[in-house]
């Protein structure tokens, strides 16, 4: 995660200077109008590093249109002059540098920080939203600092931006302009479907919406306040009130106003004492980054209070008292080479991307979800474009979208397919994920892998070859087929002798009694996993009861909505023979220790009192229970007969 920072590009002579620095200037201009680099965020940082290391060396020599000597975004000429100058931020990019920035702060105010506030640094445009006495008056962008552009006829679709505020103030609320990922997937919608090229990425996107004047459809976009000032001149109380501040304090009163700010997120601003917390914090926020709904590059860390702000001051660039702790990239532009149409466990037949190998945070990329036909078409891929790829943790990489404006016109469209490409049978086009009409038949192999495979089942020794084999063989049609196996069948197989013919044997027999969460997540119900599996079985307590449930009764699990609730009821009805012949086998049915939910409450099942036991150890036994017990009752002891 942090203390990896790639090489600065090496500038050679004044020549290749003046390049490097046309080169960053273009592509910062595209980055602040909403036009796309043919520089990634890593070449580009790397380009200014090395644009630094050069000037460093030849002082006299430096070009006044340097990026090092500006404030970022630069490129962009307003006409709207800031109240105070809008800065950019100063980079770290390990934890050694961050600490050196702090002791070099100390020395500058003459003491230890002591209180840090550590806030993700969103991947957006900055603007700044005037209010005049509570109402939202103009939206200006940052430009080149001192001045910047009115884009006021985005007021109103911005969320969070309320265009009046809970009190009368006059300020100006500073913050990052972003397209969630839902918002950025709704911008290509739109802009596809009226025949415009699509946004390589949310930042991209954002830029330009932000200044498209006369779109023929709203985007969405939304906001999140980094600062709060008095606007000068208005009020001179007011002023000195939210100057003597501290940022988390700023914070608190523009979400009072009802300014949406970082505390809304998962990632919430938070206020530290020491170093080693900082870190800690910002070790937390990369961790959540791959599932955070928007996009962030890293994370800014501020002093605080407002006093030591003061004495630190600002650069010309950038403040003193703030730092931006950059976590690499996880974009990075390569190209699409071909498209692979993959059958999973379920039978989705999912396309991806093979690319041309790209490096993002260390990992060599060569392969990366497209997600389903009908992103492929909304975003206009083509065989041979130059596409955004993105990765982030450990989620698979998936191509952002088509980097258009490098198309050479040789770029050719990508077929789908028309029968399933594993077993040539029909295809289901009726969902947005395409689907063998086979269903979990068509690629059995991976469905039983799935199923023995140690967070589900657990059966020791039926590995992926032995899967292999006896499908090969015929002698699994389906899950349940697996518990039917006999001694001389396994016997029978090539490699199988009589100690691992009765070790698997013991193992399909000891899966019987694995509970109801990994019996079920070994069905691989789509949408669920391990843990979802679990809640599902907790809530419910047993496969009758889930089966009895609707999509209301489904919802009242936690983290199932409305959209996947219906879908687990309909594979769940798919699955209804399957788990009959599971069920007539002898698998357990039941959650061990789980309570069904009461009636009413989401109108599955009964309270632990009243319930049937339908699926307990002891269903379908007699028990008698004999000797003396040290109990004063037993409340409800029943077995059904
Ligand atoms: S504070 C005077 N806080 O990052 C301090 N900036 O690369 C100004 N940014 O210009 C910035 N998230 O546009 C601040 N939580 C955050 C931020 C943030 C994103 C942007 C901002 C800034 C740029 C510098």
């Amino acid at each position: 995660m942090t203390g990896m920072t790639t090489p600065a590009a090496v500038i050679v002579d004044a020549a290749a200077y003046a390049q490097a620095v046309e080169d960053a200037t273009k592509a910062s201009a595209a980055y602040y109008t909403g036009g796309t680099s043919v520089l990634d965020d890593d070449a580009y940082d790397r380009l200014v590093r090395g644009i630094a290391a050069w000037e460093a060396g030849h002082p006299e020599e430096v070009l006044p249109e340097s990026p090092t000597g500006k404030v970022a975004g630069g490129a962009v000429d307003g006409d709207v002059p800031h109240t105070t100058a809008m800065l950019s931020l100063d980079n770290v990019f390990s934890p050694e540098e961050f600490t050196a920035w702090t002791t070099s702060l100390a020395r500058r105010i003459d003491r230890d920080v002591t209180r840090f506030s550590v806030e993700p640094k969103l991947d957006g445009l900055a603007i700044a939203a005037r209010y005049t006495r509570g109402r939202l008056t103009q939206l200006v962008t940052r430009g080149d600092g001192t001045a910047g552009e009115d884009v006021s006829h985005a007021i109103g679709t911005v969320e969070g931006l309320p265009t009046e505020l809970a009190e009368p103030l006059t300020v100006e609320v500073r913050g990052e302009v972003l397209m969630t990922n839902a918002q950025f997937e709704y911008a290509n919608t739109a802009r596809t479907a009226h025949g415009g090229p699509p946004f390589a990425n949310p930042r991209g996107a954002s830029a330009g919406t932000l200044r498209a004047k006369d779109r023929p459809y709203t985007v969405p976009m939304t906001f999140f306040g980094y600062g709060l000032l008095a606007t000068p001149g208005t009020g001179s109380a007011l002023t000195v009130r939210l100057g003597e501040l501290a940022h988390s304090d700023l914070m608190t009163l523009a979400g009072d106003l009802g300014v949406n700010t970082t505390a809304t997120t998962a990632v919430p601003g938070v206020t530290v004492g020491t170093v080693e917390e900082v870190l800690t914090r910002v070790k937390e926020i990369a961790a959540l980054r791959a599932e955070l709904p928007f996009g962030i590059d890293g994370i800014v860390i501020k002093a605080d209070l407002a006093a030591d702000q003061r004495t630190a001051g600002s650069g010309s660039r950038a403040p003193r008292w703030a730092i931006a702790y950059k976590l690499p990239a996880v974009e990075k532009i390569t190209r699409l080479l071909a498209v692979e149409w993959n059958v999973g466990r379920t039978g989705i037949i999912a396309p991806r991307g093979v690319l041309e190998p790209v490096e993002i945070d260390g990992a060599t990329i060569t392969y990366a979800t497209l997600h389903n036909p009908g992103d492929i078409t909304r975003r206009d891929l083509r065989l041979g474009d130059h596409v955004m790829v993105h990765r982030a943790g450990d989620v698979i990489p998936r191509v952002e979208a088509p980097v258009a404006h490098l198309r050479t016109g040789d770029e050719q469209p990508i077929v789908f397919p028309e029968v399933c490409p594993r077993c040539g049978a029909g295809i289901d086009t009726s969902e947005q994920r395409w689907r063998c009409e086979n269903g979990r038949n068509c690629h059995l192999v991976a469905a039983l892998s799935y199923a023995a495979g140690r967070d589900q089942l657990d059966i020791e020794g039926l590995g992926h070859t032995r899967v292999v084999q006896l499908v090969d063989a015929g002698l699994v049609k389906d899950l349940a087929g697996l518990f039917a196996l006999t001694r001389e069948q396994l016997l029978g197989l090539e490699r199988m002798g009589e100690t691992s013919t009765d070790n698997l044997l013991a193992a399909i027999v000891a899966a019987k009694r694995q509970p109801l969460s990994r019996v079920l997540c070994a069905l691989g119900v789509r949408g669920t996993g391990r843990s979802m599996s679990r809640r599902i079985a907790r809530h419910f307590a047993t496969m009758d009861n889930i089966r009895a449930a609707d999509a209301d009764a489904m919802r009242q699990v936690e983290g199932i909505g409305t959209e996947k609730a219906p879908s687990i009821v309909a594979e769940l009805a798919e699955l209804a023979p399957l788990i009959d012949e599971l069920a007539a086998t002898g698998v357990n049915m039941a959650e061990p220790g789980a309570t069904p939910p009461a009636p009413g409450a989401d109108g599955a099942g009964g309270s632990a009192e009243d319930a049937e036991p339908t699926g307990g150890p002891l269903t379908g036994m007699s028990v008698v229970v004999t000797g003396a017990f040290p109990v004063k009752s037993f409340c409800s002891v029943r077995a059904a007969a």
